[in-house]
């Protein structure tokens, strides 16, 4: 299987974002305009809300379509049930029919302590209760320039790999390339660069999993409509982890149909 045959995702990171009517409005714009679309059936879609909102925008995704999938953004290091005040773990995720997450997004890497050890153990709490998950890598502007890039990203990688059988890296995780100097900035990484560190991240990987080719591989960091094209067209890159972009439904929706018609 060539990595191009992987169909593609593109999910929505909202980040601490909106207010509970705002995001009524965007998951309503999102349905009008995807519901109906065939786009859904050549791209795998997601909305990762705040906790809050997790079940609000899932029921009402549900009253229109269950193809758009709910992506929670974090999970507990806890496993299970128990005494961990203000922690939701993985277990409670998919009792409430959520089965996907994030990890190891730089903001929660830089901002919130989640250390390799942290991430692992979320990343096998999240496995072992058969969530999907999204697995942010990407380097800083300081390591892009002094030529650490691919090092650095291929670590974080490798940082996980003991933890994921084959069978999981086929059936359970998707990685995301998020340059973090490209995540807010409005700065993108060329197609050309992006390329080349989803063509590294998936020889790396050759090395780690028989199912290299079969993991999708989303390029994350000021996607937009005007760039989402170029992006969609390049063999490995798999799709798009989008942030201020997903915040608008048309915004958010031409990204998917970027996607969709490129594959
Ligand atoms: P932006 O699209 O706002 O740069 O954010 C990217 C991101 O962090 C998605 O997880």
């Amino acid at each position: 299987m060539s990595a191009s045959t992987i169909k593609p995702w593109v999910v929505g990171n909202w980040k601490m974002n909106p207010v509970q009517a705002e995001t009524t409005q965007l998951v309503a714009g999102i349905l009008d305009q995807l519901s109906a679309s065939d786009a859904l059936a050549a791209c795998h879609v997601g909305v990762a809300p705040i906790a809050l909102s997790l079940m609000t925008v899932k029921q009402q995704l549900a009253e229109k379509s269950h193809e758009i999938a709910v992506v929670a953004q974090d999970l507990s290091v806890k496993a299970g049930t128990g005494a961990f005040t203000g922690e939701v773990s993985a277990e409670l995720l998919k009792d409430a029919g959520i089965d996907h997450v994030l990890i190891g997004h730089s903001e929660r890497r830089e901002m919130f302590g989640d250390s390799v050890e942290v991430l692992k153990q979320k990343l096998v709490n999240a496995l072992a209760a058969g969530l999907k998950i999204i697995y942010c890598v990407g380097e800083t502007l300081a390591q892009r320039e002094s030529g650490q890039a691919n090092d650095v990203v291929m670590q974080q990688v490798k940082d996980i790999a003991d933890c994921v059988s084959d069978l999981q890296w086929q059936q359970q995780v998707v990685i995301a390339y998020e340059p973090i100097w490209a995540i807010g900035t409005g700065k993108t990484a060329s197609p050309e660069d992006a390329q080349a560190m989803h063509a590294n991240i998936r020889q790396g990987l050759s090395v780690l999993t028989s199912a290299a080719s079969q993991v999708a591989i989303l390029y994350g960091g000021s996607v937009k409509p005007e760039n989402a094209e170029a992006l969609a067209a390049c063999p490995d890159i798999n799709g798009a982890l989008v942030g201020g972009a997903s915040l608008n439904a048309d915004s958010f929706c031409a990204i998917v149909h970027a996607f969709a018609a490129s594959k």
